[in-house]
């Protein structure tokens, strides 16, 4: 059986103060929570939210990091920079940094694999563009992102592995994919890890659903067989609406 995990992206939403009176109000609500949970507030909040999320059940994450450890690279933030605050897991290859600013499967491949030997956990981002679903190729598009973001990753590393499936006209538009169409893509990119790593390895593996998830549609969509979470956008900025997705039945 697979547990459930439930990440919340903040985006470039929150200053400090509303960053910390949210992650308050999770810790308090999702305590009981069963499924696994992880927020990724903005650089800025993370030395902020952080302690507040100390002996919670609920993760610290980052939205994005550096492809090298330290050095000149103006306007970047480092995987070393991040441990120092606490982070446990990053979320990498997120369409905002594929599409907004031309981060290749290189160029996040890299990050994953220097994450993973840092000891963080990686949430690696795939998904389609709407023309390319229309072409009949979101399976196709998906598999070159799975295997490029996974090159030169160990099997023993892929514990710490969890990919989030985002259609990219799914995301802050308010359409989601069917629960039948998402969970055939989930099937498809657990067939590559099988392909890559073995059936056991497949098998464990998390893969999240991302896309205009939002609290009446949470349940539908991980009631599938290859759905383990959510990777949450504008839905995860509010308790309100955040709580219900992350408490579901
Ligand atoms: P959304 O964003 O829930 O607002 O569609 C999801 C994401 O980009 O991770």
């Amino acid at each position: 059986m697979r547990n459930y995990y439930i990440a919340g992206n903040w985006k470039m939403h929150k200053t400090r103060g509303e960053a910390a009176a949210l992650a308050q109000a999770l810790v308090a609500q999702l305590k009981n929570g069963k499924h696994k949970y992880l927020v990724a507030p903005s650089f800025t909040a993370l030395e902020t939210v952080g302690p507040l999320l100390k002996g919670s059940n609920i993760l610290l994450g980052a939205q994005n990091m550096a492809a090298a450890e330290q050095g000149a690279h103006t306007g970047e933030v480092s995987v070393l920079q991040l441990k120092d605050l606490g982070v446990q897991a990053v979320i990498l290859g997120h369409s905002e940094r594929r599409h907004t600013y031309q981060e290749d499967d290189g160029l996040i491949n890299k990050k994953v694999k220097l994450a993973l030997q840092h000891g963080l956990e990686v949430i690696l981002c795939v998904g389609e563009l709407l023309s390319e679903r229309e072409a009949g190729n979101a399976e196709g598009v998906c598999e070159t992102q799975t295997v490029q973001g996974l090159a030169g990753v160990a099997v023993a590393d892929l514990p710490r592995v969890t990919i989030a499936y985002e259609p990219v006209w799914a995301i802050g538009t308010g359409k989601t994919a069917t629960p039948e169409d998402a969970d055939a893509i989930h099937a498809s990119i657990r067939q590559v890890v099988a392909r890559l790593y073995g059936t056991d390895a497949a098998q464990q593996i998390l893969i999240q659903y991302g896309g205009s998830v939002k609290p009446d549609n949470a349940a539908q969509l991980m009631a599938k067989e290859h759905i383990d979470g959510a990777l949450v956008g504008g839905a995860a900025l509010s308790a309100d609406t955040f709580v219900p997705i992350a408490l579901f039945k």
